[in-house]
């Protein structure tokens, strides 16, 4: 451990898999966890292993599949969270448990039913517990920023006592600014008398849009690990966003003066593929990763760059993996050069997957003239991140217009057979997707639908993201092409693959929430 490191712990698919309606499968939490490797972030929190038999299974095989950094799952803290939490993570290379209890009066009255002392004693149980199967506990006091500082610094102690290497500091409703919750974080570290022996987290929400600012003032005043998640996507207003948080550091660091282990160039694609798998879309403003990060619209602004960039740009896009010269192949490149190039944008695939893409790519080389970095990394997420294919599409004929009842046609292979029929639909859209419905034997509803143009121009590549409820389950599902009719289909269809891919496992159940109340399960002694 180096003094003036900050530790990043990114919990994009725990707390950002929390958002409203994002749910992620294992292949999708595989995909953003070897990611996140690849950008370098200390630790991984994996999910919260008790909420589903998917959420247990997912997290497994981020700890077995994924090395380098430290693997966590949540659990609250009753034993049989904390034993299913392990048994999830206990075969990762560096498995951390990572369990919590709110601390606030207003949790402890109204959801906990609990007076301080009986709280106290349930943390301390949980982390002794906890540390019977491994040396890294965390400990979260949820709702710290809002509890009180005499009581909070007690529960620290004793967790530290009890062997908590880690003790975070959540503003769990984004209640804090910056100046109070660094002077928080400071009097813990004054305070508590043990405080040496573990690390402090911080883990703060943005529903005043200050994540960002409250953690960068806690890292000021001691705190060594910020918890954020890609995008700052999470519950409600979402979490601290951890490339706001790096950049910050990096650009700012002769302020600063902390150190992280960030692989900077890779922080524009892991946004795109938490994007793309989440279905979140990032806003064209955002800092750092918006598609306007970059953009200087104005002519002074732009006339300035082109002078000397550092007049209107305090860090350069290609640092942050920011695409500079866009075109690439054309119709007649060949598979070599494809291949080339794919391992050039950082995807390793293998024989069989590259092959599914090269077939994309000459069929949209086909359509529109130069095929772009963005195209090619749409077209390898469509073909290649998705879950396995039961349902894909073979063919699609559509009919619409001003005065035509829309009507379309749709080929679907199911397991290697092609299965065809007809419908008719408000637009040819609709059509096709009841005509799918038919074809799957699924009942899906269209809960939200984006459609985006992946690049610039009238030929450019459609990408439509689509939020579709089967059963007690909602599914983000994506799809590109040219024509946005076909991207609409692909996008259904993506959501339909993992459906039926939860339904044949048993996994599409509901999940329990982290908020509900632990019935009678909160026996911890020795
Ligand atoms: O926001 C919060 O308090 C949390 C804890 C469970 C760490 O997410
Ligand atoms: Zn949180």
């Amino acid at each position: 451990m180096s003094d003036n490191r900050v530790y990043l712990f990114d919990t994009t698919l725990r707390d950002g898999e929390q958002s409203p309606g994002v749910s992620l499968n294992v292949h999708e939490k595989l995909e953003i966890a070897h990611q996140l490797a690849r950008l370098g972030v200390d630790v991984i929190e994996a999910g919260f292993p008790v909420a589903s038999p998917g959420d247990f299974q997912g997290v497994q095989a981020v700890a077995l599949a994924v090395k380098g950094p430290t693997v966590a799952a949540l659990c609250r803290a009753t034993r049989n969270d904390i034993d299913v939490a392990w048994e999830a993570i206990r075969g990762a290379e560096r498995p951390r448990l990572h369990t919590f209890i709110a601390t606030s009066d207003i949790h402890l009255r109204y959801k906990l039913q609990k007076s301080r002392e009986e709280v106290l004693e349930q943390a301390v149980a949980a982390v002794r517990y906890a540390k019977r199967l491994t040396p890294d506990v965390e400990f979260s006091a949820e709702d710290a920023s809002r509890s009180d500082l005499d009581y909070l610094c007690t529960v620290l102690e004793r967790v530290i006592e009890a062997g908590a290497t880690v003790v975070n500091i959540p503003d769990t409703v984004g209640y804090a600014v910056p100046d109070e919750f660094g002077a928080f974080i400071r009097a813990i570290r004054e305070r508590v008398p043990n405080i040496d022996r573990a690390l402090i987290s911080v883990h703060c929400h943005d529903d005043l849009g200050l994540a960002v600012a409250n953690s960068l003032a806690a890292v000021v005043n001691g705190a060594a690990q910020v918890e954020c998640t890609i995008n700052g996507i999470g519950e409600r207003a979402g979490n601290a966003s951890l490339e706001e948080i790096v950049m910050a550091l990096y650009t700012k660091k002769a302020y600063f003066q902390r150190e992280v282990g960030i692989n900077y160039r890779e922080i524009a694609r892991t946004s795109r593929l938490v994007s793309a798998l989440t279905g979140m879309v990032v806003q064209p403003n955002k800092a750092i990763v918006g598609k306007n990060a970059f953009a200087h619209e104005s002519g002074i602004h732009q006339d300035g760059v082109l002078k000397e960039r550092t007049t209107y740009e305090i860090m350069s896009p290609e640092l942050i993996g920011v695409y500079q010269s866009n075109l690439v192949l054309g119709k007649h490149s060949g598979r070599h050069a494809f291949a080339e190039r794919l391992r050039e944008l950082g995807f390793e695939l293998s024989e069989q997957e590259l092959e599914k893409a090269f077939r994309r790519f000459k069929d949209l080389a086909d359509r529109k003239k130069e095929v772009t970095n963005e195209d090619l990394e749409a077209i390898v997420k469509d073909e290649v991140w998705a879950v396995p294919e039961k349902f894909r599409l073979n063919y699609l004929y559509f009919a619409s217009g001003t005065r035509l009842i829309p009507t379309a046609t749709v080929g679907i292979s199911i397991d290697g057979i092609v299965f065809e029929d007809a419908g008719t639909g408000d637009g040819p859209v609709d059509a096709a997707l009841h005509v799918v419905d038919k074809l799957t034997g699924l009942q899906g509803k269209l809960l939200e639908y984006k459609l985006n143009a992946v690049t610039e121009g009238k030929d450019a590549l459609g990408e439509v993201v689509a939020k579709v409820n089967v059963g007690a389950r909602n599914y983000i599902g994506r799809g590109v092409s040219t024509d946005v009719v076909e991207a609409s289909v692909r996008a259904y269809l993506n959501a339909m693959n993992k459906a039926i891919f939860d339904i044949e496992r048993g996994q599409a159940g509901p999940r329990i929430d982290l908020e509900e109340p632990v019935e009678g399960d909160t026996a911890l002694g020795e």
